[in-house]
């Protein structure tokens, strides 16, 4: 779009981070016990973080002097819950102090329960393959809800089911690092989709009985990237089809509609409904698939346009794709018709070269999906701070706000400034 833009102005701008990647110090999840095992990039370890934990008071302070209106933050089941069925009133006194700093700062908070951790008490019994899984999730849901009911009134469930699953079990990069256990990708699928449907009812049912009836808003946060085949060989076509079954649309039919398909199961385990008040949708980028088939990936191998330039590329190589958030933004909205979020979007941009551009360019997107009636309400930034990118370590640089590592300052890139501005105004004036 090469014009100047505005965007409504009750459209929410703001930014996301999740506890693994910033708190540090928790010694009770199972990715700090993965960084001991070494299967984080360069030896690092998830008890570094950005020290968000101890710093939570400037950080909010942070947000607030950029202008952020809203703020996608998850809570550590493992600082909750160290133990299985023994409930830390510490951890509780910390998330409520940090909820209300949020809402005095006139910043909405929309939590996440699970975003890729767990407590190492749950992995040790198989994790989400463990027989009680569902069932201990959801114990750790009703505690959290209850205790934080009365300040959080937007629930995220769980968190890109599809790439936790594939990372976990199929292509190793998360614990328990299992590769190509494709019955293991389904099983979880199927189960983490049960927890969501259990989760959204169970969530209404407890602040209607608050005294929130008709004040709650649950939902998932999708992964959905735009799948394409490299050319037209019908087993790129095929791989891409399959692949794109598998990552996207069983979750898509489970996490909304309540619906199991083939092969995780049949039917509506919870009934047929609607289980999401608003859809979340996590954007970063395109993948082509060629015809072959590794048993490292789902079915074919996804890779990025060998045609596409540097200049078009992120600090991890990935597409930089701004028109695909149309494309995944109609592919949810054309069937469902709920209110959309972008609950992540961002670029790892260590120089702070692309990311004014890229946030720019993906808002105009939204722009133009607001004027073909698609409606899309907030814009989460990914990430507020750098942080941990999982197995990759500390080397990718997502933030609107640098960390220096060494005694952990913060430093706001210039690129946030921007952002800050947008947030504020709603208005992309493209001359400036
Ligand atoms: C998403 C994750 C998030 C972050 C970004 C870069 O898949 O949800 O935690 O790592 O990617």
């Amino acid at each position: 779009m090469s014009k100047d833009f505005e965007l409504p102005k009750d459209f929410l701008l703001g930014s996301a981070t999740a506890a693994t990647q910033i708190e540090g110090g928790d010694i009770h999840n199972n990715w700090y016990h993965w960084s001991l095992a070494g299967k984080v990039g360069n030896g690092e370890s998830s008890f570094t973080g950005a020290d968000h934990y101890a710093r939570y008071v400037a950080d909010v302070k942070l947000l607030s002097k950029l202008n952020q209106e809203c703020y996608r933050m998850s809570i550590e089941w493992s600082r909750i819950e160290p133990s299985e069925g023994e409930w830390s009133m510490e951890a509780v006194a910390h998330y409520r102090d940090e909820f209300r700093l949020l809402l005095e700062a006139g910043i909405k908070p929309l939590v996440t329960l699970h975003h890729f951790s767990c407590p190492e008490w749950f992995q040790k019994k198989g994790g989400w393959l463990g027989k009680d899984a569902v069932k201990e999730f959801l114990s750790f849901v009703e505690f959290s809800v209850k205790q934080f009911g009365d300040l959080v009134s937007e629930w995220c469930t769980i968190n890109e089911p599809n790439v936790f699953a594939n990372d976990s079990y199929v292509d190793g990069k998360y614990p328990p690092g299992s590769h190509g256990d494709i019955p293991a990708y389904l099983k979880v699928t199927r189960r983490l989709i049960l927890s969501h449907l259990k989760s959204y009812k169970l969530i209404h049912k407890i602040r209607t009985e608050s005294g929130f009836a008709g004040q709650t808003k649950v939902g998932f946060a999708h992964h959905l990237a735009v799948f394409a085949p490299l050319t037209s060989h019908p087993l790129a076509r095929l791989g891409c089809f399959l692949s794109d079954f598998l990552f996207h649309e069983i979750q898509t039919k489970g996490f909304i509609e309540g619906k199991l398909s083939f092969p995780i199961g049949f039917g509506y385990p919870e009934g047929k409904g609607i289980f999401c008040d608003f859809i979340g949708i996590n954007y970063y980028s395109r993948h082509l698939f060629k015809a072959s088939y590794n048993p490292g990936n789902l079915f074919a191998v996804p890779m990025v346009d060998p045609n596409c330039p540097d200049s078009h590329k992120n600090d991890l190589g990935w597409e930089i794709y701004p028109e695909g958030l149309s494309i995944v933004c109609h592919r949810i909205w054309d069937q469902y018709k709920l209110p959309i979020y972008v609950t992540e979007n961002g670029i790892p941009d260590e120089k702070d070269e692309k990311r004014e551009q890229f946030i720019i360019d993906h808002l105009a997107t939204i722009c133009r999906l607001l004027d073909e009636g698609v409606s899309v309400e907030r814009y989460y930034y990914w990430s507020f701070l750098d942080n941990l990118e999982w197995n990759d370590g500390y080397g990718p640089r997502f933030g609107l706000v640098e960390v220096d590592y060494s005694n952990m300052d913060r430093r706001v890139r210039k690129s946030a400034l921007r952002y800050a501005e947008i947030c504020k105004t709603k208005r992309v004036s493209l001359s400036l």
